[in-house]
């Protein structure tokens, strides 16, 4: 449980902890690597935990040196054993997702399951071109959901024109590719964030790029290297909101990832009146980074689809907090995805801000949202999905009475010492 009171005038300088994403591909990447990746700035979130443990149980040495330095002794594609247990990838769909491509090309046999809310996602956008490629994956429903079972090896290289914007589609093809006979080519229909282009292309794998597309030619080997993890804009979010929202406050965060194919949620609260500077500090393994300064701004409503939903699919149900602040209404559309997160984001984020007295309402691919809603105290619930008990913490803020989080413990997949860095503020 996590109680949040009514506040006024949050400040301070403070830094969040490393990108989920790309904490993820430097543990696979290292793990697929020829010599040893050292990763600092590693999220130690239960998420990227999950797929630690999956890697050491296919034989990859790992040592966590401290919470947020790892090494990962990677001994390339060969290094890697058949599992004597099952491996359970927990919360996390990046994990299952990028991990199917990797063992798509592995000529042994593995299942893979995780926990409830993994076990209602949809399997089968990697499942079915996996299988088209020449991989054996199973499961239920057709091999649909968890928990799977694949068998790699002998695969041939596609052109697949994804129906979704998915990184991790996107990703898993590309790393079967990479063990695949041939050129492997992934369409979207609007670019997805593109960690594992930019990481594969700093570990020395040929990315080829274009308007619509990427493509790989399989056969290729990654090289190790050390990765510094940026700060996960998808948390600086919560923080980015709860600075906008409540009165007199100002605050800095340092070191936050800016990669162009999630920033927009700068893009949006910005378009809303809200005063974001940045400031840029280079980049880290070819990912831009930067420090945010936030400071609290009278916002107003905004309409927002089609390309811009994948650059900040993850910050809609704290978008959605910032809306019932904001004068007039706020549209979101095109976002249908959002009913196959780790919970069906568009019914849950709206049913836990009606709780609050917020105006919000369900469309077929998004929400509208009146504003400015003075909201009130209540008790919410995370639903066992961390974004949404954020989202919650950050509405409290502004409720009269302030709000308990109910099931907050799923904060930890993504943003540990999210209630110590709040306090702090
Ligand atoms: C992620 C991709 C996105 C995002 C998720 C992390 C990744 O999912 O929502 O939190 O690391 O590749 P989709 O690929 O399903 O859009």
């Amino acid at each position: 449980m996590l109680r949040i009171e009514e506040r006024r005038g949050l400040s301070g300088d403070v830094s969040v902890p490393g990108d989920k994403s790309i904490s993820h591909r430097a543990v696979m990447f290292g793990a697929i690597a020829q010599g040893t990746t050292r990763v600092e700035g590693f999220l130690p979130g239960a998420d990227c935990l999950s797929t630690i443990d999956c890697f050491r149980k296919m034989g990859v040495p790992i040592r966590q040196h401290g919470p947020t330095s790892i090494e990962v002794e990677g001994n390339g594609w060969e290094g890697m054993k058949e599992p004597e247990a099952v491996l359970d990838v927990g919360n996390s769909g990046t994990t299952i997702r990028l991990m199917l491509g990797i063992l798509a090309g592995r000529p042994f046999h593995t299942i893979v399951t995780g926990d409830d809310s993994i076990a209602r996602r949809p399997m089968d956008r990697v499942a079915k071109p996996l299988r088209r490629m020449g991989a054996r994956v199973e499961g239920r429903a057709e091999g649909s959901y968890t928990p799977l079972s694949i068998r790699g090896g002998g695969l041939k290289g596609i052109t697949y024109p994804s129906p979704v914007a998915s990184a991790q589609v996107k990703s898993c093809l590309l790393l079967a590719g990479l063990q695949a006979e041939g050129r492997t080519r992934v369409e979207e229909p609007s670019l997805s964030r593109d960690h594992t282009e930019r990481m594969l292309t700093a570990f020395g794998v040929r990315v080829n790029r274009d308007l619509d597309g990427v493509s790989v030619e399989g056969g290729q080997t990654l090289q190790a290297r050390d990765v510094r993890v940026p700060g996960d804009i998808s948390s600086a979010a919560f923080l980015m909101v709860a600075a906008l929202i409540t009165p007199e406050s100002q605050i800095t965060i340092r070191n936050v990832g800016l990669n162009p194919t999630r920033d927009g949620i700068v893009d949006v609260l910005r378009e809303m009146g809200g005063d974001i500077q940045v400031t840029p500090k280079g980049e880290w393994c070819g990912e831009p980074v930067g420090d945010l300064t936030v400071t609290y701004s009278r916002l107003k409503g905004v309409e927002i689809g089609g390309k811009m939903i994948p650059r900040l699919i993850d910050e809609i149900p704290v978008l959605a907090v910032a809306a019932t602040q904001a004068e007039g209404q706020t549209v979101i559309r095109d976002a249908a995805e959002l009913k196959v997160k780790e919970t069906d984001r568009i019914h849950i984020t709206a049913q836990e801000l009606r709780k609050l007295g917020a105006r919000v309402e369900e469309t077929d691919d998004g929400m509208v949202i009146e504003g400015p809603v003075q909201l009130t105290g209540n008790r919410c619930n995370s639903h066992g999905d961390h974004r949404i008990g954020m989202a919650a913490a950050v509405a409290g803020l502004v409720a009269e009475g302030g709000v308990t989080v109910d099931q907050a413990d799923a904060i930890d997949v993504s943003f540990p010492g999210f209630e110590a860095l709040l306090s702090e503020l």
